[in-house]
């Protein structure tokens, strides 16, 4: 209930937060709103790649997609196979018409060729590491166990954001059950990969946890260290207890103390009843027996 008041909240900071926001430039907006989740011809992340989709879709369906993307889910064929193939729907998106007309027109100059580099700091966009020493898959064994430390919340993250555990589930050894709100990451490495890992947390696109970092964003190192994590966390799933088994055993070691306890109140209360009866019933033979 808290959390469903949480997410709520969420939501509502969110659309607040982009209702002030004005009608900008169509890359620092694409980079805002859409590029946690969608190339210009680099390759699919989250959603499809959009190089072209300007010339594929009308402007008229990209507006009004981008709004109300949930709710074509349930009438367009099109977007029906998207979310069979991506995994889950486009969240909708709150941006204006005017703000989608600008990313149709920047996803139209950048089509055939690469993203443009810009310079904005609206967002602390992160753009996959070329260094090398931040390929989560060179990490090494301190960078991982820096990444659990800050997934877990036993390090703080720097700005303060609060520790991914609150919502998200690892399976790991080291780790104790995290939370169910949202999805499980154990595998999210090898569905979005280091590049879709980086666009998730430099622009969350999800309200709840848009709402958690918009002013306490990750740094990129602790991005590059959770990724390492994720990565490594992926890699040893099979090596994992696993999570169900600890579930059952929490369940029916639960089940048995209850029985246990419930067995002693009750014994106990069979016991003072018994007590109490035999008590009274003395009493009462020693007063018949003394008022005789
Ligand atoms: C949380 C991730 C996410 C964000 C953020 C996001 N999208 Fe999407 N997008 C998706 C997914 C997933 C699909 C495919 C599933 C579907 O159809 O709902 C999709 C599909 C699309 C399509 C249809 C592509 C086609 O080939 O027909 C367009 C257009 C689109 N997105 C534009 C945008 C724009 C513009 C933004 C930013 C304002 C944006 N998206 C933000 C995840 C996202
Ligand atoms: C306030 C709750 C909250 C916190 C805190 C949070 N997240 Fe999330 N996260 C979400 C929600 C909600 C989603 C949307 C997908 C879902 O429903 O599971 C999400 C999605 C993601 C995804 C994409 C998952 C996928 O398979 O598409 C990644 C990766 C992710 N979070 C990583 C993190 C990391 C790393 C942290 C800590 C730095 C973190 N999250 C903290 C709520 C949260």
């Amino acid at each position: 209930m808290k959390m469903k008041l949480k997410l709520i909240g969420a939501t509502v900071s969110i659309v607040l937060s982009g209702m002030t926001m004005n009608a900008q430039d169509g890359a620092s907006l694409f980079k805002q709103t859409c590029s946690a989740c969608h190339t210009i011809g680099k390759g699919k992340l989250v959603g499809p790649d959009l190089k072209g989709v300007n010339t594929k879709r009308s402007e008229a369906w990209i507006t009004s997609f981008v709004k109300n993307a949930q709710a074509f889910g349930e009438k367009d064929a099109d977007a029906k196979a998207m979310i069979t193939e991506f995994g889950y729907p486009m969240p909708n998106q709150n941006v204006s018409d005017a703000d989608i007309k600008a990313i149709i027109k920047y996803i139209g100059e950048n089509s055939p060729t690469e993203v443009a580099q810009t310079t904005e700091t609206a967002a602390p966009v992160v753009e996959t590491p070329a260094d090398p020493a931040l390929d989560p898959a060179n990490a090494n064994h301190d960078d991982i166990l820096a990444g659990l430390m800050l997934f877990s919340g036993e390090h703080r993250l720097s700005n303060k954001g609060p520790s991914c555990i609150t919502c998200h589930n690892v399976l790991h050894g080291d780790l104790i059950a995290g939370g169910l709100l949202a999805k499980d990451l154990t595998k999210v490495y090898e569905r979005l990969g280091a590049a879709g890992i980086n666009g998730m947390l430099s622009a969350p696109p999800f309200p709840a946890m848009a709402a958690s970092y918009k002013d306490s964003p990750l740094t990129e190192k602790e991005i590059f260290q959770l990724s390492a994590f994720f990565n490594d966390a992926a890699k040893n799933t099979i090596y994992q207890p696993q999570r169900t088994y600890n579930d059952n055993l929490l369940l029916y070691g639960g089940g048995v103390a209850f029985i246990i306890i419930a067995s002693i109140i009750l014994l106990m209360f069979i016991e003072r009843k018994r007590k109490c009866v035999k008590e009274d019933i003395y009493k009462r033979q020693i007063k018949a027996a003394s008022s005789k």
